[in-house]
């Protein structure tokens, strides 16, 4: 077959002929890796078109409404699967058989106590931290406590980090909210399921048996699903940037928590909760909806929209059925709900929102569903890293699993001074 290519005239130099690659889903991409001879960069900032990596791991169509995880697609996973199965199938590409699924739960589940002397950094940290400012610090702590699976060159190494992490974030999620209550640490359970271990070191306490509740225990599983990875996010590019150059993987996983913190981002969840407490009343509605229309006015609605989904967030439908079913099961009657359907139904009729396609994304029905089941707000995007823990080092690993990896390092345009002649400061007029 021959290969495609794209012409391109540069002003005074002979056309560049540059190959068109081919995925196996998707659009297309050209190679302009051999633009740099020419003495040019592309511009492309915040990568609207712009692939950064090959990757076999999730694919999104935004125009259609498709994720899919290793051709999966992401409501079969919801209905069919577990969290630890979905971890399972993006770390090695495809489903376990029987005896894989049990041995993935099994180590999963028995390695998910952290070193006691970890447990001491908390106290380090103020009471009133915010919860992702502890992860930020006690998840890139844990390259000082694992000095047997730090050689990102050993293949066995970065397999143990990888489960390492994904058995422990639960643990240390859920101590930085006991730690911002005062409440005692409590160990983890093995016989549990991972979010039925997760709900209970967030909520029981020493002095009180604490039984899970099975419809909470389903729908946490499923919002960990749900976020479990998204491929090249601004967290997942963060992890994979940092990887590059060779950093251990519990630093990297450390930088995506840090990126994933934002409130265009994972933070979306928490703002967009804090958006609806805001707006406290149908009646307030209309008076947020022109704010966010107002180009002069920063204000968006949290929640709303997305880079890549321009049709709906398939994430979003499951997770809205998902939390109709919480509600109903736990009888809550909450008046921000009402709240969030009015402004749902509003902003779905609104001409502004439907010519920008702005749907409510996952996070606009995750923040309802957590607060549903107890959750504070700020462990909303706490909740977010530990599922995503699964994405971003599924994808550390795929980096270097691929040979001829290279540190990432993008050009710029620069647009500063230069040949400025220097006079040091006595010397300077005021
Ligand atoms: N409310 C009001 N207007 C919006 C919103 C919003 N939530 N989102 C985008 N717009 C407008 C924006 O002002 C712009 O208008 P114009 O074309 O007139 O300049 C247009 O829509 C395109 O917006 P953009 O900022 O260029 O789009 P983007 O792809 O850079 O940003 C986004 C995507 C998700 C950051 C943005 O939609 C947003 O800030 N949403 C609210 C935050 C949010 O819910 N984030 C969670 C995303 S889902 C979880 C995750 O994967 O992290």
């Amino acid at each position: 077959m021959t290969k495609q290519t794209a012409t391109l005239q540069l002003p005074g130099q002979e056309a560049i002929e540059l190959p068109i690659i081919k995925g196996s889903a998707g659009n297309d991409v050209i190679d302009i890796s051999k633009l740099g001879a020419a003495g040019y960069f592309t511009y492309d900032p915040g990568f609207l078109a712009t692939a950064s990596c090959e990757s076999a791991i999730t694919y999104i169509d935004g125009d259609k409404g498709i994720l899919q995880h290793r051709g999966y697609p992401i409501d079969q996973l919801a209905e069919k699967s577990d969290y630890l199965e979905v971890c399972f199938l993006l770390l090695n590409g495809h489903l376990p058989d029987k005896d894989d699924f049990n041995k993935f739960h099994h180590v999963v589940l028995h390695h998910t106590m952290i070193h006691e002397q970890l447990a001491k950094l908390y106290q380090g940290f103020r009471r009133d931290s915010h919860p992702m400012a502890i992860m930020c610090g006690v998840v890139g702590a844990l390259s000082a406590f694992y000095h047997d699976s730090l050689d990102i060159t050993n293949e066995q190494h970065r397999e143990i980090a990888a489960y390492r992490l994904i058995s422990k974030m639960p643990t240390l999620a859920a101590m930085s909210y006991k730690y911002s209550n005062g409440q005692p640490f409590i160990y983890p359970d093995n016989k549990l399921s991972y979010a039925g271990n997760f709900l209970k070191m967030m909520f029981a306490v020493p002095c009180e048996d604490y039984v899970v509740n099975p419809v909470l225990e389903r729908a946490m599983d499923k919002i960990f699903i749900l976020h479990a990875d998204h491929e090249q996010n601004a967290s997942t590019s963060t992890v994979r940037l940092a990887g590059s150059s060779g950093a251990n993987p519990f630093a990297c996983i450390a930088a995506g928590i840090a990126s994933l913190w934002g409130p265009a981002h994972g933070g979306a969840n928490e703002a967009c909760l804090n958006m609806l407490e805001q707006i406290e009343t149908v009646e307030n509605i209309p008076e947020f909806i022109r704010k966010a229309k107002d180009k002069n006015d920063p204000f968006r609605l949290m929640g709303f929209g997305h880079r890549v989904y321009k049709n709906h967030d398939p994430r979003a439908t499951v997770m809205r059925n998902a939390c109709h079913e919480v509600l109903n099961d736990l009888k809550i009657d909450d008046p921000l709900l009402d709240v969030a359907r009015e402004l749902e139904r509003i902003a779905l009729e609104d001409p502004y929102f439907i010519e920008k396609k702005l749907y409510p994304n996952v996070d606009f029905y995750s923040g309802i569903i957590l607060k549903a089941m107890g959750i504070p707000k700020s462990m909303f995007t706490v909740i977010f890293a530990v599922s995503r823990t699964a994405g971003w080092i599924s994808h550390w690993k795929e980096m270097l699993d691929q040979p001829g990896q290279r540190i990432g390092r993008p050009r710029q345009l620069y647009t500063g001074e230069v040949d400025l002649h220097f006079d040091p400061v006595d010397d300077r007029c005021s």
